[in-house]
């Protein structure tokens, strides 16, 4: 059954992550198939926090790329590559990255020219990066540490469930 965030209009960015992080398990925990875990997950964090783009990349182990999953926000580039952008450096590098601007990231892969900062978490299953989280805001500083703080319980929960979601 479907529930509703009903966050309260004026919480805090804090108190979103920790109303999530509370209801996420509930949220996604009881339905066996990853992609229509990947689906809900991208639309609640659309919902809670109004970002421009949010969604996932999947590692393509054939190809060695990162072919794009569920997601919620304009159109988005379909495959991205090995040392080119902000979700490859985090798939390379196996580390959160945090772009208040990202015309300052050199390689910056611009789906949508609205994008102005950018955060992508890593989501590991059993040592190894499966897929990477996107958010991409409209607005220039608008992702911090705080947000991968926020994030990474709700990430861990995805990895740890990955390989038993088919
Ligand atoms: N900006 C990303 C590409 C994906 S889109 O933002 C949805 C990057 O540099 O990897």
């Amino acid at each position: 059954m479907a529930e509703t965030l009903a966050l309260a209009p004026d919480a805090s960015r804090k108190q979103r992550y920790e109303a999530l992080s509370t209801r996420w398990k509930s949220l996604l925990g009881n339905e066996p198939n990853r992609m229509a875990n990947l689906a809900n997950a991208a639309a609640v964090l659309k919902e809670a926090f109004d970002w421009h783009w949010v969604g996932f990349y999947l590692v393509d182990k054939q190809r060695d790329e990162l072919v794009l999953g569920p997601f919620q926000g304009p159109l988005a580039c379909t495959r991205l590559h090995h040392g080119k952008g902000v979700c490859a450096a985090a798939w390379d590098e196996a580390t959160a990255q945090v772009v208040p601007n990202v015309h300052e990231f050199e390689g910056h892969v611009a789906c949508s020219s609205l994008t102005e900062s950018e955060l992508v978490i890593p989501i590991v299953s059993a040592d190894e990066i499966v897929a990477v989280l996107d958010i991409d805001s409209v607005n220039r500083d608008d992702v911090s540490a705080a947000d991968v703080a926020g994030l990474t319980p709700l990430v861990d929960f995805l990895g740890q469930n990955w390989k038993a979601w088919e």
